[in-house]
């Protein structure tokens, strides 16, 4: 059964003050308003994670995702921060090749690749970022692009180790640009890639992949988002950083 995922990525916002508050809001929030089983995962900045992990203890519906983790083990890499510790702490989850990490840090299908094998071997199941430019968009075959991408990084993978991927399809033009790709547009693309693991995979694989859509998700547009069949979640940035706001959000799902 695939899984409904909500999560917020916090990205380089917050301090600690605000980064509590904002969790503890969330937490009464979901508890006063909302019903099933959707999966809420937040994705603070690293240094947050051990902190917040303790106040969601006791909120079985919510989870952490790291923002990235190295692709080696462990050793001399000044700053880095390893799957393994990222396990021994609590954490689920880890965002691995989101657009941001790919422009400004230059991040390769072929890196992103090993990133996920590291986050696996160790617990942590990868939240793989996905998605094609504005100007891939308008000239060239964006979902092939898009499709590329999880070949490279993912493929590799045997049935087993991909269903423990989550993928966050986040076209770069909808990304903190306030212009939220249609349900049209989204769900072409979502079912796109689920055809496209699919004949990799079979269709039984294909059809148990949670695939979030990300880009400028806000209360207004998550519903028509939600309800469209390949749509299984989100991946909130800007609106994630405001309780109701992301509140709303979880209550579309
Ligand atoms: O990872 C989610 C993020 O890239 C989307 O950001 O602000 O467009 O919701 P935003």
């Amino acid at each position: 059964m695939r899984k409904k995922i909500v999560a917020g990525n916090w990205k380089m916002n917050k301090v600690l003050d605000e980064a509590v508050a904002l969790t503890s809001e969330l937490i009464t929030m979901a508890q006063d308003e909302v019903q099933g089983d959707v999966r809420i995962i937040l994705c603070p900045p690293a240094i947050y994670l051990t902190v917040i992990k303790k106040y969601i203890e006791n909120s079985p519906n919510f989870a952490l995702a790291a923002q990235n983790c190295s692709d080696k083990v462990s050793g001399a890499f000044t700053g880095e921060i390893s799957a393994q510790m990222l396990q021994s702490i609590g954490v689920e989850y880890v965002l691995i090749g989101h657009s941001e990490r790919r422009q400004y840090f230059h991040e390769s299908n072929e890196l992103l690749a090993e990133k996920v094998n590291t986050a696996l071997e160790n617990g942590v199941s990868p939240i793989f970022c996905c998605g094609e430019s504005l100007k891939q968009r308008q000239n060239e075959d964006y979902i092939g692009f898009v499709k590329n991408q999880i070949t490279e990084s993912l493929f590799h993978l045997s049935a087993e180790q991909l269903l423990s991927v989550v993928i966050a399809y986040e076209p770069i033009w909808a990304i903190g640009t306030g212009l939220t790709a249609s349900a049209l547009q989204a769900q072409e693309m979502h079912a796109a890639l689920r055809q496209h693991i699919a004949s990799k995979y079979g269709e039984e694989v294909a059809q148990e992949i949670s695939i979030l859509y990300g880009g400028s998700v806000t209360a207004a547009s998550a519903p028509e988002l939600f309800a469209s069949p390949d749509i299984d979640g989100g991946l909130v940035g800007g609106a994630s950083l405001k309780s109701r706001e992301f509140t709303n959000i979880i209550k579309a799902r």
